[in-house]
């Protein structure tokens, strides 16, 4: 009950710190760099996940120390998310996965941007208990929220 609560407040306080609107980049270069910084972003996200998913896995032992460090940086990283993403790109020809509608449907990309932020927060209490099946459920519900973005804004 606890953990649900802290979660459901940070969820909160993430909904409402995401009112930004998105820009569009003016030239070719700005493109291009808003790219690189965007993927570097989600290059960050993903090797920090590496080690949780073959914890939730089995392939490696449950380590709540490093559950909670990697789950520290991807609750950070998720809130760059909005702001690396927020200049519309979709007008140039870039090598990106990100689809069009990131910009046309910002509100239901920001709700994908909370339930990492949220599931990242939940994570970090679920390491502070120490509890195997805690973190391992904790880190499901991590993964889900990667999915769940992916399956609506990343193609493939
Ligand atoms: C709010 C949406 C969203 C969430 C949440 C999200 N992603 Fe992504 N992810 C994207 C988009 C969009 C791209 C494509 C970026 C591009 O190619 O411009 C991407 C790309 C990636 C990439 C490839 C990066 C590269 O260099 O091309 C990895 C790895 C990745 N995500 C991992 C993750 C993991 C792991 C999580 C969860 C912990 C996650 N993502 C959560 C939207 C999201």
């Amino acid at each position: 009950m606890k953990l649900l609560a802290k979660s459901l407040i940070t969820g909160l306080l993430a909904v409402t710190a995401l009112t930004a609107t998105a820009q569009t980049a003016k030239s070719q270069k700005h493109a291009d760099r808003t790219l690189k910084m965007r993927q570097s972003v989600f290059t960050l996200i993903g090797s920090n996940m590496g080690a949780l998913g073959a914890m939730a896995k089995g392939k490696i032992p449950v380590n709540a120390e490093l559950a909670k460090k990697n789950a520290t940086r991807i609750n950070q990283l998720s809130f760059m998310i909005e702001d690396y993403l927020r200049t519309d790109t979709s007008k140039f020809k870039l090598e990106t996965d990100a689809l069009d509608n990131i910009w046309q449907e910002q509100e239901k990309f920001n709700k994908r941007i909370s339930a990492l932020i949220e599931a990242s927060e939940n994570l970090k209490i679920a390491a502070d208990s120490g509890d195997e099946s805690a973190i391992k459920k904790a880190i499901g519900r991590v993964g889900k929220s990667c999915g769940g973005c992916h399956d609506d804004f990343k193609a493939e």
